[in-house]
C-alpha cells in the first residue's frame, strides 16, 4: 500500500483548519496511519526543504515553516500520493481546481495550507524525516 507525507502548515494550524483537512482526507477514504504536532526550528525547516535551497523563496519558505506549529501525518492508500495531491490542488492556489484545499483556503503561493510529497522516493525520505517505525500504526 502506498504512503505519503502530509503537513498542515503553520497557516492551516493557526486558522483552525486541522479538522477540515482531516475531514477531507477521511471523506476521500484516505487513511491516517501516523500523526503528530510539532514546531520546527529553522534548521529543521531548512533540512526538510533542502531541495529548494537554491530557490529565491527558500528563506521566506523556511522562516514561514518554522513560524508556528504544524501537523505532520502519514497517509496510506492506493495511489495516495496522487490522490492527496489532487485533494490539495496546485501549489499556486490561483491555479488550483475548484473544491481543492488550496483553492478553498490558501492565501498566497507560500501560505498554501498543506504540503504533500511529490513522488514515492520523496514520500519515503519525507516520512523518515519526521517519523520512526514505532510511531506508525499501519
Ligand atoms: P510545498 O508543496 O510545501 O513545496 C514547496 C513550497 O514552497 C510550496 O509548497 C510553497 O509553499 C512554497 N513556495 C513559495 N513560493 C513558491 C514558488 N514560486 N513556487 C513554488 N513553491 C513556492
Amino acid at each position: 500500500m502506498e504512503k505519503t507525507l502530509s503537513i498542515i502548515k503553520p497557516d492551516g494550524v493557526k486558522r483552525g483548519l486541522i479538522g477540515e483537512v482531516i475531514r477531507r482526507l477521511e471523506n476521500n477514504k484516505i487513511k491516517v496511519i501516523a500523526i503528530k504536532m510539532l514546531h520546527m526550528d529553522i534548521n529543521q525547516a531548512q533540512g526538510f526543504y533542502a531541495v529548494h535551497q537554491e530557490r529565491p523563496f527558500f528563506k521566506s519558505l523556511t522562516d514561514f515553516m518554522s513560524s508556528g506549529p504544524v501537523v505532520v501525518m502519514i497517509l496510506e492508500g492506493d495511489n495516495v500520493i496522487s490522490k492527496y495531491r489532487e485533494l490539495m490542488g496546485a501549489t499556486n492556489y490561483k491555479e488550483a481546481a475548484e473544491g481543492t484545499i488550496r483553492k478553498d483556503f490558501a492565501t498566497d503561493i507560500e501560505k498554501n495550507v498543506v504540503h504533500g510529497s511529490d513522488g514515492p522516493e520523496t514520500a519515503s525520505s519525507e516520512i523518515s524525516y519526521f517519523f520512526n517505525t514505532f510511531e506508525i500504526a499501519g
